[in-house]
């Protein structure tokens, strides 16, 4: 990660930038200690390229012998936080090459500002790599206050708020983009084992199949018991109980491995990127992760449950039928609608035994969401106006785009089972609303203080794409993270 840090402002040899306000171009040269010459020079510039000071858009000025060697006008648009976010994101990428960088920013910058520009900053350097690869040569930021007042304070902790989510974001991204080779249900249970060690007030409990035998994961097994039992499912619970909490969140996040579709075996479009099908998991662990760094005051726990759905001898079929943890039956008409099954275990464990007063899911769970809402917009499905209007409002302030659907009671009919209570998949259209009522059944006195989030396409990025880089997102770290310091 890049090193970001403060200090007052003086003159540089390296890559300086400059904040470009939209609109007002000219108070981005109040900020430049140079000559009458040389702000000159730099006016005509700002002129000349017609910069409007819109979010993201940079504009290089070359100075060869001079000091600084380049000047970089980023515009922050109105300067809200994803202003700033996006002036960090293209800095990161305009500026990788350079051996320094010192961004000047004006004296009343606000501590949004500042995590806006951290978080665009280290989102949009963001690499993954299986082999020990070559670091950018830009390793430090500084930026640059005019003077430092009692405020910075403020700004220094906005800046250790941007690193605990972009940590999370980091791994989620990491554990997401790992092949499905290398990540098993039980890797991916010892990297949070890893990532939680030595956190105080954190613990991780992970059920192998033996205790999921005991214990009722009929479902989590049942979708596991195609995999090599090398490869077989587990359930995580990653708890955060900090001293005095007086709220409990329950995080569920869907930790498919790998997504073959089972015996209902996926074109292999449609399965190359499957690998991406634990990112709900991934999401939920790092944001709770993320709620310990910062020290928030609510007690928070992630349920990961974690399967490969794979073809074997012994996978489950179209027409068995599975018992769920809570006693709930599950026919299965398609083994590629897996995610739901082994939601159904978790969601009904975390009613049962962990009675938070909200329980929120994220899952990669339907192409259906990508259909109706694309590549960057998640579907939220939610009963309670009061808890999607805070999920949304920390969704937007947190950079990720979200979009409410209905859970129209018309089509519930159609989760009837024949020979179980329900069926785990249907063909009358609306598939992400019909697996939102699916999982809705195994929220008990909680169906009022639910949410869920189908994230499916927001989970990965196909280019460099802002705070995005190419392939995972880390989606909902964010979005979590934010919901937790502010609604909670
Ligand atoms: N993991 C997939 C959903 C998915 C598709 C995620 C594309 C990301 C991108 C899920 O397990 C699945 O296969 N869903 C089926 C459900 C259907 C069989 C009811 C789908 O969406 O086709
Ligand atoms: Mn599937
Ligand atoms: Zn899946």
């Amino acid at each position: 990660m890049l090193d970001i840090r403060f200090a007052t402002a003086r003159s540089a040899s390296g890559a300086v930038a400059v904040v470009v306000p939209s609109g007002s171009p000219d108070a981005a040269l109040d900020l430049l200690k140079l000559g009458p010459a040389d702000l000159a020079e730099c006016a005509a510039f700002l002129k000349d390229v017609e910069h409007s000071g819109s979010a993201g858009t940079v504009h290089t000025l070359p100075r060869p012998g001079r000091k600084p060697s380049r000047l970089l006008f980023v515009g922050i648009g109105d300067g809200n936080e994803a202003g700033w976010r996006s002036a960090g994101a293209a800095l990161a990428r305009k500026a990788r090459t350079e051996t320094s960088l010192r961004v000047l920013v004006p004296h009343d910058t606000a501590p949004e500002a500042v995590r806006g520009l951290a978080e665009g900053l280290w989102l949009a350097s963001y690499r993954f790599s299986l082999a020990d690869t070559e670091p950018d040569p830009l390793r430090r930021v500084t930026v640059a206050l005019p003077a430092t007042g009692a405020a910075i304070g403020a700004l220094e902790q906005a800046l250790e708020q941007a690193k605990a989510v972009v940590t999370a974001t980091v791994l989620a991204r990491d554990l997401t983009n790992m092949p499905s080779d290398r990540k098993t249900p039980a890797w991916f249970a010892q990297q949070v084992v890893k990532a939680a060690a030595g956190i105080p007030g954190l613990t991780v409990e992970v059920r192998e199949p033996s205790h999921l035998a005991a214990q009722g994961f009929n479902a989590i097994l049942a979708v596991g018991r195609g995999a090599a039992s090398e490869r077989g499912p587990r359930l995580v619970e990653l708890s955060w109980r900090p001293r005095g909490a007086k709220r409990h969140v329950v995080l569920v996040g869907k930790g498919i491995t790998f997504d073959t579709g089972g015996i209902c075996i996926k074109p292999t479009s449609n399965m190359k990127l499957m690998r991406k099908d634990m990112g709900g998991a991934a999401a939920v662990i790092g944001a709770t992760l993320a709620a310990a760094a910062m020290r928030l005051p609510v007690r928070v726990t992630a349920l990961a449950p974690l399967a490969e759905n794979a073809l074997g001898a012994d996978a489950m079929r179209p027409g068995d039928v599975v018992t769920h943890y809570g006693g709930l039956t599950s026919e299965i008409l398609n083994t590629d609608a897996e995610g739901r099954l082994v939601l159904g275990d978790a969601m009904a464990y975390a009613v049962r035994r962990l009675r938070p007063d909200v329980m929120i899911d994220l899952a990669t769970l339907t192409g259906a969401q990508g259909v109706a809402l694309g590549k960057r917009t998640a579907a939220m499905y939610c009963h309670s106006d009061t808890l999607a209007g805070t999920l949304a409002t920390a969704a937007a302030a947190a950079g990720e785009s979200v979009w409410r659907m209905p859970l129209s009671d018309d089509y519930v009919d159609e989760l009837d089972g024949d020979i179980a209570d329900l069926v785990n998949s249907t063909d009358i259209g609306a598939g992400s609303l019909l697996a939102a009522l699916y999982l809705r059944e195994f929220t008990g006195p909680l169906r009022d203080r639910w949410a869920h989030f189908d994230m499916s396409s927001p989970a990965w990025s196909d280019s460099n794409d802002g705070e995005l880089a190419k392939g995972a997102t880390g989606w909902g770290v964010r979005t979590l993270t934010r919901w937790l310091e502010t609604a909670c």
